[in-house]
């Protein structure tokens, strides 16, 4: 999604630090990009459609400039070219905005009578009137921005050149990840740490409703009322990704291989010295209910977790999309604990939700991967997933920590709820020990997935099946496949097949199974025979041993106990999905429309 970066400086070198930072923010997907700068007390902005590197073309990065602001576009209102990209300019003010401001019509409507015409379909263009109206009424930049933040509705992180001061760089936030960062001779603002990483990793946390005045040498900042307000520096500990994608043709192959260390990584601390350390995890014996809140592959993970809590510590889980979450009459109980599952820990709906579970005092936990991000701040609880920077759109080693995560989580419950004894859970630390070589054993059967692939790139639908656990490994295969590949896909509870979906079966359509449980394996086999008989190809994955049909192609999985089961089955889907994509030659790490990092709703 939309990405921003500012830079004010003593020293005339800028726009090189500007298109670090837009080439820093590529991954989180974008349409468009710009940048605007004073040059001889005169603002310059130049913008263009597509990739950094086309702006990077127009632009002459040894100019001289101490002061400026950029932004990669993932278009929201209005189509993607390069009179909607930002930064936008009118009359005194020059901006760039992530976010929606959701009253932007009425705003417009009474911009208009005031005579302001609008060039672009963006609710930022209204938004840079709306801050010209104001300063052209008031002549204080103060009251301007406050009566800006008492006026727009919705969510903003704002940067913006007055014309009449080349050396500040105002900063409005609200509801939007915004940061300032301490570089050498260089102040540094953006929307994502990875912007800036490469001069600093100190900075101050922009607040909602607060403001900034960043200049060379000084920032201050304000609350909503103009009162000014003090800071603590922060540190990001991460390193940046200096190694990029190495050998590999993508991101997201890179990222699915590094699942085979990412995954004990995250859990080795709670497994190394046995149940001691399991029980480092949080207690939730308190709690009568779990809710999880996620979008995407998280709540993919958080599926996982439900069957796991309901299951083996007989404890009632939900799991809620963020987005449905956030406008739902929520029942709302102290007995409750809400566990909100981020990658990027910047989801606007996962964040929207997790407001609303501390505005009724609940307690929250989340399971996060980026560090310090809005998600991890805002929960009573973190634990991080310790994947590193996960790059590629899909999320591959996220979910796969996610899901780990959560099993121990499930498994120290059960145990404090003694209905897990200590030799069951000894037995499953020691699968978890062993996660490497499980995930290693399943990456080898590559030209297995290759083959599978090969036919299915050349399908234009394909239907994911499973029952229980392997319904919800299903709907992450699925969402894997139709992200990367666009080819349409869906996920059924294969007991559902036949209320609808099996009219859409014909000579050719594939269909992967997912059967990992013995208990009801059969019944997913008889569905795979229905959708063999309609035409179907029938591919299925398993890790019973009992199951042999030469109509299938089947992909064999070790055996393991369920709380290790997601982990190990999801990797073949995978990488089903990835070499189906790479044959289809779509953008693999960064498909067209989607973002890494969705931060509007
Ligand atoms: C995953 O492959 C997706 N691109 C997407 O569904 C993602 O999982 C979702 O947007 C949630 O993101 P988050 O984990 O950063 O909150």
């Amino acid at each position: 999604m939309c990405g921003i970066v500012g830079a004010v400086s003593t020293k005339e070198k800028i726009l090189p630090i500007l298109l670090d930072g837009l080439y820093a923010l590529e991954y989180r997907g974008y349409d468009s990009a710009g940048v605007s700068y004073f040059k001889d007390k005169k603002i310059k902005i130049i913008k263009a459609k597509g990739k950094v590197k086309h702006l990077e073309d127009k632009i002459n990065s040894e100019e001289k400039t101490t002061i400026g602001i950029a932004h990669t576009r993932w278009a929201t209102h209005g189509e993607a070219n390069t009179v909607n990209a930002h930064p936008h300019q009118v009359k005194h003010i020059t901006l760039v905005h992530n976010g929606i401001i959701e009253n932007f019509l009425e705003l417009k409507e009474m911009l208009e009578k005031e005579g302001y015409t609008f060039k672009s379909k963006t609710d930022t263009e209204v938004a840079g009137a709306l801050l010209d109206y104001y300063y052209q009424t008031t002549k204080d930049i103060d009251e301007t921005i406050k009566k800006f933040m008492s006026k727009a509705v919705g969510s903003y992180a704002i940067l913006f050149l007055l014309d009449n001061d080349d050396t500040s760089i105002y900063v409005l936030k609200k509801e939007s990840p915004m940061i300032i960062g301490l570089g050498q001779h260089l102040n540094l603002i953006a929307s994502d740490i990875q912007a800036i990483l490469k001069y600093t990793n100190t900075y101050y946390l922009v607040g909602d409703l607060e403001y900034a005045k960043v200049k060379a040498n000084e920032i201050t900042f304000y609350n909503k009322d103009g009162n000014e307000i003090t800071k603590d520096v922060k540190t990001y500990q991460e390193q940046g990704d200096e190694l990029g994608k190495g050998s590999y043709k993508h991101y997201m192959l890179k990222e699915i291989e590094e699942q085979k260390d990412t995954v004990y990584k995250t859990i080795k601390k709670y497994i190394n010295k046995g149940i001691n350390s399991l029980l480092e995890l949080p207690d939730l014996t308190k709690y009568k209910e779990i809710n999880i809140v996620a979008c995407g592959t998280a709540m993919h993970a958080g599926l996982i977790a439900k069957y796991l809590f309901q299951e083996f510590t007989n404890t009632r889980c939900h799991v809620y999309l963020a987005s449905e979450y956030r406008y739902q009459n929520n029942f709302f109980s102290k007995n409750t604990l809400t566990i909100f599952i981020s990658q990027s820990g910047e989801t606007a709906d996962t964040l929207a939700a997790l407001k609303l579970v501390n505005a009724n005092n609940l307690d929250s936990l989340g399971i996060i991967n980026v560090k310090e991000s809005s998600i991890a701040r805002g929960v009573q609880k973190v634990l991080y997933l310790e994947t590193g920077k996960e790059i590629a759109v899909a999320s591959t080693k996220a979910y796969t920590a996610q899901v780990a995560l959560l099993s121990l989580l499930v498994l120290s419950h059960g145990y404090r709820k003694k209905l897990l004894s200590k030799e069951e859970v000894e037995d499953i630390l020691a699968e978890f020990n062993n996660v490497s070589t499980y995930i290693k054993q399943v990456l080898l059967a590559k030209d297995k997935y290759q083959s599978i692939a090969k036919e299915i790139s050349q399908e234009e639908n394909a239907f994911y099946i499973g029952r229980g656990l392997d319904y919800y490994i299903s709907m992450e295969g699925s969402l894997k496949l139709k992200e990367i590949s666009y080819i349409h896909s869906e996920a059924l509870a294969a007991g559902e097949l036949k209320h609808g979906t099996i009219s859409l079966i014909r000579k050719g359509t594939p269909v992967i199974a997912c059967a990992t449980d013995k208990k009801i394996n059969s019944k997913t086999v008889s569905n795979l025979e229905e959708v063999l008989a309609r035409g179907a190809k029938v591919y299925l994955l398993t890790d019973d041993i009992t199951i042999t049909n030469d109509s299938f192609t089947i992909v064999r999985v070790p055996f393991t106990s369920s709380f290790l089961k997601a982990i190990i089955a999801v990797i073949p889907l995978q990488l089903i999905a990835y070499y189906t994509a790479d044959l289809r030659g779509t953008d693999i790490d960064k498909p067209k429309n989607l973002a890494k990092s969705v931060t509007v709703e």
